[in-house]
């Protein structure tokens, strides 16, 4: 084939904004027609497919799990970075010590205390890496701990990426020397979470539009700038959802630019982007940790 464009008409755009919908609930805005192009494009030549329309038709009758998720995979958007928007961090550290401090803190059933977060559209990994870097930075005691962290997202090539644990050195810009320490530099061009913060972590893809096979509960959801590309109703089903896995008293932190009617879904709007999960209005069993 070619390198001739392959024209997107108006109805192959909307059948494609309605596919990834369909599938990851992702409502791309009339702005990403480029986006769709270029990223589509490639995937194709790949297949050897000439026309959108044949695209969809393939799609929609013939395409494998394996080749949808190709086509979810290049429309996802997975900008992140270690720290971001740190203040979520700091208030982690605060809620987490108040945990430690309390002598009725939940055990697990191997009688060691229990600590639970889902960083949930990891994408790379950055943002569970974060989690475990500030928690065992300042709390060294949660080795003895049944500490983990889930890490899911529905792109499968970010997941594969994350699960590695390996960065480019570049990625270092921005953090303090103090943070920039932790990581191993195995060549003068990449960085290397150390084993022992990526013990602690799950990677798995998870759709969230999907059933969530997690049992929870969870004393912190990270959910940052992922639900930014859905549309309201289903960002409310989302956060819903994610009350009936926290713990009373548990946090969930969004991204800058989301927000929720926070009352109506169960929870308090404690600080910038950071939502405390109520008890009054629970849907499951939630236990009580401590009140912050
Ligand atoms: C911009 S990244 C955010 C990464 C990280 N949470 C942060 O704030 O730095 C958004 C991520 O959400 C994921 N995502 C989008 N739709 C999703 C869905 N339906 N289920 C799970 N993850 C999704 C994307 O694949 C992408 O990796």
């Amino acid at each position: 084939m070619t390198d001739v464009e392959i024209k997107l008409s108006d109805s192959e755009f909307d059948k494609i904004r309605d596919r990834i919908y369909q599938i990851a609930g992702i409502s791309l805005g009339e702005a990403k027609r480029v986006l769709v192009i270029s990223r589509l494009t490639k995937i194709l030549r790949a297949l050897n497919i000439t026309s959108f329309a044949s695209y969809i038709d393939f799609l929609d009758k013939k395409a494998s799990r394996a080749e949808k998720q190709v086509f979810v995979n290049a429309l996802t958007t997975n900008l992140t970075r270690f720290y971001r928007e740190d203040h979520h961090f700091d208030h982690l550290i605060e809620y987490v010590g108040k945990i430690i401090a309390n002598p009725d803190s939940l055990k697990s059933s191997n009688g060691k205390s229990r600590l639970r977060i889902w960083s949930a559209g990891c994408s790379t990994g950055q943002e569970p890496y974060t989690i475990a870097m500030a928690l065992m930075g300042k709390y060294p005691q949660l080795k003895t701990w049944d500490f983990k962290i889930l890490a899911t997202d529905v792109d499968t090539d970010v997941i594969a990426k994350a699960a590695m644990g390996t960065y480019s050195a570049g990625d270092l810009d921005g953090l303090s020397p103090a943070q920039a320490s932790v990581f191993e530099k195995p060549t003068a061009e990449t960085i290397r979470v150390p084993a022992h913060l990526r013990n602690l972590m799950t990677f798995k893809p998870l759709n969230l539009m999907e059933n969530w096979p997690i049992k929870g509960p969870f004393d912190a959801i990270f959910c940052r700038n992922v639900t930014i590309y859905f549309d309201k109703p289903t960002q409310t089903q989302v956060f819903e959802r994610f009350s009936q896995l926290l713990n009373e008293d548990a946090y969930l932190y969004i991204g800058h630019s989301e927000n929720m009617k926070a009352e109506s879904l169960g929870y308090m709007l404690e600080g910038k982007t950071i939502y405390r999960r109520l008890g009054q209005q629970a849907a499951s069993q939630p236990q009580k940790r401590v009140n912050v």
